[in-house]
């Protein structure tokens, strides 16, 4: 999903520093976006380490000589229901995906300040549904969304609006590797992957452009009256799972109607 940001915001004009504790994957981004002709450079960050975090943001300043938005995207999926999780479990996947969005947050808004700008964090559609065996990634993610809002109420009056995305399923290698875990072999994994669509309105995976697209739109002007919004962007499964009970509705979304699952 970072790939996919990072040349949507470029191809928008945007300089884009690409930061990422994997260094060459963010150096390959940076670099095919320099041969495209575009500002681009890549720093390597760990989200979970407050001095790392900080010398990102000095990085950004001084090649680009001002931040106008972050998008705080990086994340890690950890599986588990609360009985199989351990100790460590819970706190590496706070200290990715919650303490990671703080530490970032806190880095940037100083500079995001200066002449006002955007934070986009990205949580996850089933966070607003729940889901089967996440017990410590979703009140992770939970806490990015509260952070989202808490920081739209504090910088709101000051030119700084924060909002989320909430994806869906989307092809990536984090949402591959949480379904290869819960599955025996390949063929397993294949049906697994099938029923996980088949619960889609729209019955197929998001793309990461997808998600940019939506990135994008909250953290420019487009959405200039918008704070403190979290945006599911997942083929229709969070709305239209609540829609009535009826036979119409029955007949129409059977094939797919989750209101009976407690996942995915
Ligand atoms: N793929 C999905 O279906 C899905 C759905 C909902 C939400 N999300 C969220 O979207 C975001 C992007 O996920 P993705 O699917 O692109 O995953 P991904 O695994 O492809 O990418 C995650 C990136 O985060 C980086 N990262 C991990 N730990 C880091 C750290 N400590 N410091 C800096 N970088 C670190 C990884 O190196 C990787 O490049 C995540 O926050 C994820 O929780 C994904």
């Amino acid at each position: 999903m970072g790939r996919a940001v990072a040349a949507r915001f470029a191809a928008n004009g945007m300089a884009v520093l690409c930061a990422d504790l994997n260094e060459p994957a963010a150096q390959a981004v940076a670099n095919g976006l320099t041969a495209a002709g575009h500002p681009a450079c890549a720093v390597r960050t760990d989200i979970t380490d407050e001095a790392s975090v900080a010398a990102m943001a000095a990085a950004a300043i001084n090649w680009a000589g001002r931040i106008d938005t972050c998008i705080a995207n990086a994340g890690a999926m950890i599986e588990g229901d609360i009985l199989s999780l351990s100790l460590t479990d819970w706190n590496r996947a706070m200290l990715v995906n919650a303490t990671g969005a703080f530490l970032t947050a806190r880095a940037v808004l100083p500079h995001l300040l200066v002449q006002g700008g955007t934070l986009v964090f990205t949580a996850t559609t089933v966070d607003l549904s729940g889901m089967k065996g996440v017990a410590a990634y979703l009140p992770a993610k939970g806490a990015v969304m509260a952070l989202t809002r808490q920081l739209a109420a504090d910088f709101a009056a000051r030119g700084v609006r924060v909002n989320a995305v909430a994806p869906g399923a989307v092809r990536t290698p984090l949402s591959e590797s949480q379904f290869r875990a819960r599955a025996a072999d390949e063929a397993e994994f294949q049906t697994l992957l099938a029923q996980v669509i088949g619960r889609y309105p729209i019955s197929r995976w998001g793309t990461p452009e997808e998600i940019a697209e939506g990135m994008l739109f909250l953290a420019t002007d487009r959405s200039s009256w918008m704070t403190g919004q979290i945006i599911p962007i997942d083929g229709g499964l969070l709305e239209l799972r609540q829609a009535p009970r009826s036979a119409r509705s029955k007949a129409r979304f059977g094939r797919w109607d989750a209101r009976a699952e407690t996942s995915f």
